[in-house]
């Protein structure tokens, strides 16, 4: 590794790279080293931010100021980016859902083991500084013992959501609204309610969006403790309804996330008094720091000093939830 800043390799410079992992790179004091897209107007991005630019992950793994890889491309190359990587022994930083399918994900756990690279899913919403803030209220006791967390998390994709919608193929997705956005809500719930869920079930549909895969899910399960979750998510929820909603019930209290869920810091957390039904804001520290500035920052620092911010096992578990409520039986 070089000395000084991480230099960090993007391979896949669309949205969530440019727009939200390049600056957060940059504010959690790291260096674009390079980033390696096949399409000319990404690598145009790049080299706009300094980075050197290649057209694949070889040149990539292989430029000397490139420390750690972070894997942003769509779901199906998530695999053959992270194996690339795990042979050339660099870190990797991979992007949600591990991959487009169980078998792909498992397959990248054996190449991150064999190499023994350190590996990190980017589930950025447990690094929001207002679900941070949640998780310490619950471990002090602020709302009892939790019973139940209820998520919300839905958007708008339609047909036509970007030049190449890959989130609307079947093949390079993996799934649609539920292979995309359950997972946040899978790692939340592990994250709040101090374990993952055991047990889960799903029901999908294709309800509004006119592509091939599924545009809204409702998922349940239970974690080993007991504790209760309810995830809605959807790709046919309009702009302006409520979208992004967190609840996490106690039997003391419940905590109430509004606005949070979603690649930027800020939305509104109550605390709900269980005898009285009172309603007071929740002190949210460094509320306004970025989900991303802080995940790119707890990655350094797990490079340095590994702890379990970031677990290969807890993200392969979360992979097999979501073949499970997909109706998947291998896992
Ligand atoms: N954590 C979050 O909040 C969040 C938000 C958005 C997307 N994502 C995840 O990030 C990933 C990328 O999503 P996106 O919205 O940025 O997609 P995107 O389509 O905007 O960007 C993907 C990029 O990958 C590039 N690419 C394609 N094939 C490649 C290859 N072989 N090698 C290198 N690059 C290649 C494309 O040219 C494109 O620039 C997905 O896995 C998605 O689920 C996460």
């Amino acid at each position: 590794m070089s000395v000084g800043a991480l230099g960090w390799g993007i391979l896949g410079f669309g949205w969530v790279a440019r727009d939200y992992a390049a600056p957060a790179i940059a504010a959690s004091g790291g260096r674009l080293a390079a980033v390696a897209d096949p399409d000319p107007q990404a690598r145009q991005a790049g080299a706009a931010l300094g980075a050197r630019t290649y057209e694949g992950i070889a040149a990539l793994l292989a430029d000397p100021g490139v420390d750690a890889i972070y894997v942003a491309t769509p779901n199906h190359l998530h695999r053959a980016g992270v194996e690339a990587a795990a042979a050339a022994g660099k870190p990797v930083l991979c992007e949600k859902p591990m991959a487009a399918t169980l078998a792909d994900a498992e397959a990248m756990a054996s190449a991150i083991r064999a190499a023994a690279i350190p590996y990190g899913t980017a589930f950025d919403q447990r690094h929001h500084p207002a679900h941070a803030a949640m998780r310490t209220a619950i471990a002090a006791g602020a709302i009892g013992t939790v019973t139940a967390i209820r998520i919300v998390y839905a958007c708008w994709v339609d047909a036509g959501f970007a030049t190449d919608n890959w989130r609307a193929d079947p093949m390079r997705a993996g799934g649609g609204a539920m292979m995309d956005l359950a997972p946040h809500g899978l790692d939340l719930v592990d994250f709040l309610a101090g374990g993952p869920l055991m047990e889960v079930a799903a029901m999908t549909q294709r309800r509004v969006q006119p592509y091939a895969v599924d545009d809204g899910a409702i998922l349940i399960g239970r974690t080993a403790g007991g504790v209760l979750a309810q995830l809605h998510i959807a790709y046919n929820c309009p702009e302006g309804l409520p979208r992004r909603r967190l609840e996490v019930v106690g039997s003391t209290g419940q905590l109430l996330a509004e606005n949070t869920m979603g690649q930027v810091a800020g939305g509104e957390v109550w605390h709900l008094d269980g005898a009285t039904g009172a309603r007071r804001p929740l002190p949210v520290p460094d509320a306004q720091l970025s989900p991303f500035t802080r995940q790119m920052t707890a990655f350094a620092q797990h490079l340095r000093t590994p702890d379990i911010t970031f677990e290969l096992a807890r993200d392969l578990h979360t992979m097999r939830l979501l073949h499970r409520a997909y109706g998947g039986t291998a896992a």
